[in-house]
């Protein structure tokens, strides 16, 4: 299945207010419209000039963009999904374990996360690009760094989250988290 549909296929079919971190232009967005015409979705995203693009598309007007760092934006509440899709794996799990429980915080009791993201295929590989990332002295590449699956889990585990699968989309090394919060 395509990345860019995946996430918008796997919603409830009641949902309503959509939260999607790092949208950019929103691509996710163009089939989520598709089949969820009155969504109303929030997007948080720090790249102005990506949300400039978002902007133009024929669905904007039915988008609320704030610009801003995950770390710092208020998420707001009481949405029945946050979504996300190629946006959180350049974070540490110490980042990753703050940034779930601010989802896991900003749910509605059964709400879902879906995660359609890249992920490191061993612990081996995790460590290497964290160590790549901490010893990039002068920040002269870009370096992502994917955590694991089990890894993944386990932070979504500590923070409350229930119900997680997770299954391969596309790529080798992208997958497609799903998990809930308990009613
Ligand atoms: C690779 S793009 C993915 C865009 C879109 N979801 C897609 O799949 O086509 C990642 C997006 O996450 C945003 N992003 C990355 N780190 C962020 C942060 N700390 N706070 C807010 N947005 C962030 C970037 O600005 C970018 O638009």
């Amino acid at each position: 299945m395509e990345t860019k549909k995946i996430l918008a296929d796997c919603l409830d079919k009641d949902t309503t207010k959509i939260l999607d971190l790092g949208a950019g232009t929103g691509l996710e967005l163009i089939h989520l419209f598709e089949l969820y015409p009155n969504a109303s979705v929030t997007v948080i995203d720090i790249s102005e000039n990506m949300l400039k693009e978002l902007s133009k598309r024929d669905f904007a007007n039915r988008v609320t963009t704030i610009c801003g760092d995950f770390f710092e934006i208020d998420f707001g509440n009481n949405y029945d999904a946050v979504i996300s899709k190629s946006a959180l794996h350049h974070f540490k799990p110490e980042e990753k374990r703050i940034l779930y429980k601010k989802i896991f915080d900003c749910l509605k009791s059964g709400g879902l996360f879906l995660n359609c993201d890249k992920i490191s295929l061993s612990q081996e590989e995790q460590d290497y690009s964290i160590y790549e990332l901490e010893n990039n002295v002068d920040n002269y590449k870009h370096i992502d760094t994917p955590l694991t699956v089990e890894n993944e889990i386990s932070i979504l585990e500590q923070v409350g989250f229930i119900n997680i699968s997770t299954s391969k989309v596309d790529k080798n090394d992208y997958s497609l988290i799903k998990t809930r919060k308990g009613k």
